[in-house]
């Protein structure tokens, strides 16, 4: 789908956003073709493609690395690159020379960041540098070693800090937000709450969008998320394949 951060921005009321991770050629392509609005290259690419337990040990050279190979396939479709864990808390000058690397070498065309309300100066300084940012409240998975993963807005006070961070990085210029794990019964407010469109994952029905990643909705997840409901199942596809090819070349029937 042909789009850019504006297009996109402008979608909030109009009809639901769909959003995809992708992290290579292949699954960019796949995105493109089955219709997304916006093709995410999400450091979930540690836990689903690269084998690490987490997002945690991702580097902005892994993530360049797939996001080149994502921009590659030349979608038409948006590309928003990852911020990896960390980075976003250095200086400025450091944060902005690592976006920079990510638009000039990954190709992406926007930057996505975790984090809420310490962060929006940041994300106001990127945007005024003309970095686009999308950004990423509720369950951060970047926090797993300090926060777990801990569903988010199941209290008074916690919906209140999740206002609080919605409201001040879309403030700060955000394009759109990844509302992550946050209690579905609250998630119509933080929607009402800001001007960007609002895209849930594992969030319900109450955003402007939604999210999964692409090896959970095609069933390359051995153990997917229970709000990712796969509309395939390659795995179990891609095994039987291979268990065929393997007994035809065993009895000699392959060449
Ligand atoms: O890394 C990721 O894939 C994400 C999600 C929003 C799907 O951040």
């Amino acid at each position: 789908m042909k789009s850019n951060t504006r297009s996109l921005r402008a979608l909030k009321g109009v009809r639901p956003i769909v959003c995809l991770t992708a992290y290579d050629a292949i699954t960019a392509r796949i995105a493109e073709a089955g219709g997304a609005d916006l093709i995410l290259v999400g450091d979930s690419v540690g836990n689903t493609v690269l084998g690490m337990p987490d997002t945690v040990s991702v580097t902005l050279d892994m993530m360049i690395h797939h996001s080149a190979a994502v921009a590659r396939a030349k979608p038409e479709t948006i590309i928003v690159g990852d911020l990896p864990f960390g980075l976003a808390h250095d200086s400025f000058p450091k944060l902005l020379g690592y976006c920079r690397r990510f638009l000039q070498e990954g190709g992406v065309k926007a930057v996505k960041i975790e984090g809420g309300v310490a962060l929006a100066p940041a994300v106001a300084r990127l945007i005024d540098a003309g970095i686009p940012v999308m950004g990423h409240v509720g369950m951060l998975p970047q926090r797993v070693h300090s926060a777990g993963y801990r569903r988010r807005g199941l209290t008074p006070a916690d919906q209140r800090q999740l206002l609080i961070d919605a409201q001040s990085i879309d403030a700060a210029g955000a394009f759109a937000m990844v509302v992550e794990c946050v209690d579905e019964t609250f998630v119509p407010q933080i929607t009402a709450a800001v001007k960007c469109p609002t895209i849930g994952i594992g969030s319900g029905r109450g955003c402007d969008g939604q999210i999964l990643v692409i090896h959970d909705l095609l069933g390359f997840t051995i153990e997917p998320p229970p709000f990712a409901r796969p509309e395939a199942n390659l795995h179990r596809d891609a095994v039987a394949a291979v268990k065929r090819w393997a007994a035809k070349v065993r009895s000699k029937k392959s060449r």
